[in-house]
């Protein structure tokens, strides 16, 4: 039996875009009514509506924390015009938390844009980084009372890679040029928001905030364990997906390959690092220049043996947990599990995933790794970008003609370890 620490965190985690519906001022709404996608997002989970309810389940389940985001398109629908009825909506949503004792870790960026933003260039353009840093000083004026925890990003760099390297979400840009560009872009955001929390709850007296980013991480092995190539891509490949954007934080600046250097206004702005841990990939070298030199993913094509997959193939890998926690701790901050779940239509699944993840967990806490709390990938079944309603991540699902809700019998078991603090 192990013990997690006394005031872990425990809970879920969602996003605006998945899980709200009608999010019409956004890039990916424009990007689902220009048919890029198999589904609409729509009325999603009606979450708008019904967070009060979804609170309520989760604390039924002995949650004591819950991550969602802040859509920037819903509070600043037009560039420089902020509204109100928004803020407010998300003062509830806080409100709300509270009152049901759930730990709000908020979300500034989950992957949309406002389209007014997108069609001045998103991340591409050199205004953004401080077109966000006045959104998240409006955000944290207005809302930020109480709220211990920001993550000001979501994924960066896989939101780059989709969007602007594989052209596979708004604005499906596919260019190793425009990706740094991006990726430049969104450090300097993360640097300026950062320093907007912090003198914004320093001048309203307020206790102070912690702020991160969620990093989505992957273990990469190579496809042939005998090729050096394999092996060489994997270095990099782990290097630019897992550590780099990090290390320009701690840092202040970065190479990326291809010598491409970004200076940031300062250095050490992270507080806490999130992870959002789901899979390993296998990798192949595709030759030495960039971007062949980062390698495809193998699994499929090489047939390569890989252990279980979810509902989208990816593979169930639990130890890659416990390993990138370990490798994380180099940077001597405290670790969140920001998001980790799994899709099935077997809810036995489920619990199975959770149970396992969080035996890897808790060993890497024992060898003294500083995780501070686990968030399952998702409270409720939810829109799953270019995947459409077909994954299934919830705890809880939902019905999407009637918005019923059910609790599935995996939530119910991950809450006996929410309520004890242990794992068996
Ligand atoms: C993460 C992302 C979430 C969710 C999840 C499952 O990468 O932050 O929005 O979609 O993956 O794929």
């Amino acid at each position: 039996m192990f013990e997690f620490p006394k005031d872990f965190l425990w809970g879920a985690a969602t996003s605006s875009h998945q899980v709200e519906g009608n999010n019409i001022n956004s890039d990916w709404w424009d990007w689902e009514q220009n048919g890029k996608v198999k589904e609409r997002s729509g009325k999603a989970c009606d979450h708008w509506n019904r967070f009060r309810e979804d609170f309520s389940l989760a604390k039924s389940l002995h949650h004591n924390a819950h991550r969602f985001s802040l859509e920037w398109s819903r509070i600043e629908p037009e560039e420089g015009q902020f509204n109100e009825e928004a803020l407010s909506h998300y003062r509830e949503v806080i409100e709300a938390l509270k009152l049901n004792r759930l730990e709000p870790i908020v979300t500034l960026h989950h992957f949309t844009l406002p389209l007014w933003l997108a069609k001045q260039g998103g991340w591409l353009s050199h205004k953004t980084p401080n077109l966000f840093a006045r959104y998240v000083r409006k955000a944290v004026e207005t809302l930020g009372e109480g709220v211990r925890y920001w993550i000001t990003l979501n994924e960066p760099v896989a939101y780059v890679f989709k969007s602007y390297f594989m052209g596979e979400w708004p604005p499906a840009e596919r260019s190793y040029e425009k990706t740094l560009q991006a990726l430049g872009h969104l450090l300097k955001g993360h640097v300026l928001a950062y320093d907007a929390v912090k003198e914004v709850n320093q001048r309203l007296k307020r206790s102070p905030a912690q702020v991160g980013i969620a990093k989505h991480v992957l273990i990469f092995t190579p496809c042939s364990d005998r090729s050096w190539k394999d092996r060489i891509s994997v270095w990099i490949r782990n290097l630019m997906f897992n550590h780099l954007f990090i290390r320009a934080l701690i840092r202040g600046r970065i190479f990326y390959p291809g010598l491409f250097k970004i200076q940031l206004p300062k250095a050490r702005t992270l507080d806490f690092i999130g992870m959002n841990y789901y899979t390993r990939d296998f990798v192949h070298n595709e030759g030495f220049r960039i971007p062949a030199l980062f390698g495809d993913i193998c699994t499929l094509k090489h047939h390569r043996q890989v252990g279980r997959r979810n509902f989208l193939s990816w593979e169930i890998y639990p130890q890659g947990l416990y390993r990138l926690i370990k490798e994380f701790s180099q940077y001597k901050l405290p670790l969140l599990v920001t998001e980790n779940g799994v899709c099935t239509d077997h809810d036995e699944e489920r619990f199975e995933f959770i149970e396992s993840h969080l035996g890897e967990l808790a060993k890497a806490i024992q060898e003294g790794a500083p995780v501070f709390g686990y968030l399952y990938w998702s409270l409720l079944d939810n829109y799953e970008w270019a995947e459409g309603f077909s994954p299934r991540f919830g705890l809880i699902e939902v019905d999407y003609e009637t918005q019923e809700r059910k609790i599935r019998p995996s939530a119910k078991r991950f809450a006996q370890i929410c309520e004890r603090g242990t794992r068996p």
